[in-house]
């Protein structure tokens, strides 16, 4: 907010009227519609007290551009690599096996940080905790149908041409990687993607949907597993991190977009009134499709049991349907993404309104599923060149907010999508996407033993997860 008053400055030191406001509107170029130009930036954008509205805009040109409608699909479904393209068709990890043409899923389970933080005797529970329980999928999240969400990851050809320069493909050339020379250049994009199965009551325009194949699950020693089979359901497209380097950024600018209703508000789940409310609270009085109405936040956010999930599974509809329809209720817990107030930030609001402006301005095909999707927040480094290194969890000091001087981190401290990071916001340590991806050692959950050393190329898991997997 403060970036306002400073943009309106220089706007006036500029005595020009039109530009104070256009600056102050944090606008989206008219070009960017209906055929989003390569988002390429000449130069680094500044860091605080210039505003923060410039990394809001590329990221939604970003998200236009990977979003591009081509044909029925779109560029990042057509062009980029999946994870087994990058390493492997054997490599499919909890992924449908591929088969070209068709997205390739994995049922979404909650996911573990770099380094466990801050778990060890005398300190507050990690990350994680509350997710530890056994089975490959744990933490599994849930719809209101009684249906897995699903995901998909997939990354742009400077990042798979990357992978392939520095021959990234075994995890002995991971480890062997320089921690602080090796770093992901100018123009690299990934993308992390969650889909809700479509039923009739979801068979709605206003989401981009396509066909998918989802591993068949089975039950096998008194738990639900991903099996080696696959089937080809409808899903719809609910949330999708769009993550990219820009010049002089190395440190991936971590931005994310989820679905808007008719009304322009976020609909997959509601968002509390009040950054993380009490355990009493209600924080709907309807239902979302990821929250049940009526559910307090004291039983929301939580992943659900083994055993529930064991009694529940219905192997003939792949539902958790049996005896009663389960889910996993879902909020958002800190409403603006920011641990200091509860006002979305003005350059996010502007810059969602200029778009709201541009998709309903008519240069855009009806069928264009973009016009359905909304910036929720943004997080990147303020002065990369100081501080991204490897080794280090970057997160701001007590007290400081994201405007603060000095600050290390810049954007949305407490960015979590409601259908990726959804058992995860309350962790003590104030989670946002720097909490996992930074560039701390990658250790074993269980024994706490290192996989691998701390290095600036962590910040990706499709390195320090998939690849670190690797045999
Ligand atoms: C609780 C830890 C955690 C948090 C918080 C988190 N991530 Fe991730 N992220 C992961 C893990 C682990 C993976 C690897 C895939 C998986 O297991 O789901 C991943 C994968 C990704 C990917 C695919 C490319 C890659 O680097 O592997 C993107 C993109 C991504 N996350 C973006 C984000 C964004 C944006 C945020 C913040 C809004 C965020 N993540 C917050 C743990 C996290």
């Amino acid at each position: 907010m403060r970036h306002h008053i400073l943009r309106v400055l220089i706007a006036v030191a500029a005595c020009s009227l039109s530009a104070m406001r256009a600056e102050a509107a944090c606008d989206a170029p008219a070009n960017w519609l209906p055929n989003t130009p390569d988002p390429t930036y000449q130069a680094v954008l500044p860091p605080h007290p210039q505003p923060d509205c410039p990394f809001y805009q590329a990221a939604w040109q970003h998200f236009l551009f990977v979003m591009q409608p081509d044909g029925k699909s779109t560029r990042f479904l057509r062009t980029y690599s999946t994870i087994p393209e990058l390493f492997g068709a054997e490599h499919n990890f909890q992924f449908a096996r591929e088969k070209a043409g068709i997205l390739s899923l994995a049922p979404r389970v909650a996911q573990l940080p770099n380094e466990k933080l801050l778990n060890t005797p005398g300190n507050p529970p990690g990350i994680d905790a509350g997710i530890n329980q056994a089975g490959p999928l744990r933490g599994l999240l849930i719809d209101g149908n009684g249906n897995p969400i699903y995901y998909a990851i997939h990354v742009n050809g400077v990042f798979s041409d990357f992978i392939k320069t520095n021959k990234l493909t075994t995890k002995t050339a991971l480890l062997n990687a320089d921690p602080d020379k090796i770093e992901f250049g100018e123009g690299a994009i990934e993308l992390k993607s969650a889909w809700q199965i479509v039923t009739p009551a979801l068979r709605r325009a206003d989401y981009f949907i396509t066909q998918a194949r989802v591993p068949i699950l089975e039950v096998k020693d008194g738990d639900v597993v991903p099996g080696t089979g696959t089937r080809d359901v409808e899903v719809a497209l609910i949330a999708i991190h769009v993550v990219f380097v820009l010049k002089g950024h190395p440190e991936f600018i971590w931005a994310t977009f989820e679905h808007v209703g008719a009304n322009g508000l976020r609909d997959n789940a509601p968002a509390a009134a009040s950054n993380a409310p009490s355990g009493t609270t209600v924080i709907s009085a309807t239902d979302w499709p990821l929250y049940r109405a009526g559910t307090p936040a004291s039983a929301a956010n939580l992943p659900n049991s083994v055993a529930e999930r064991f009694a529940h599974f219905n192997p003939a509809t792949q539902s958790f349907d049996k005896g009663g329809v389960i889910s996993t209720p879902v909020y958002r817990m800190f409403p603006a993404s920011k641990s200091d107030t509860t006002d979305e930030d003005d350059d996010i609001s502007a810059v969602n309104t200029s778009m709201t402006a541009l998709f309903k301005g008519g240069t855009l095909a009806p069928e264009d599923a973009r016009q359905h999707y909304q910036l929720v927040g943004a997080i990147w480094l303020d002065n990369p060149a100081r501080d991204f290194k490897s080794g280090v969890l970057f997160q701001n000091d007590d007290g400081q907010t994201t405007d603060s001087a000095g600050a290390m981190v810049a954007g949305e401290d407490r960015l979590s999508s409601t259908a990726m990071e959804s058992f995860t916001q309350a962790a003590d340590q104030r989670p946002n996407c720097f909490s996992c991806h930074n560039t701390k050692r990658v250790t074993d959950d269980r024994t706490g033993a290192t996989i691998i050393p701390a290095k600036r190329l962590n910040v990706s898991h499709v390195l320090s997860k998939f690849l670190s997997e690797l045999p």
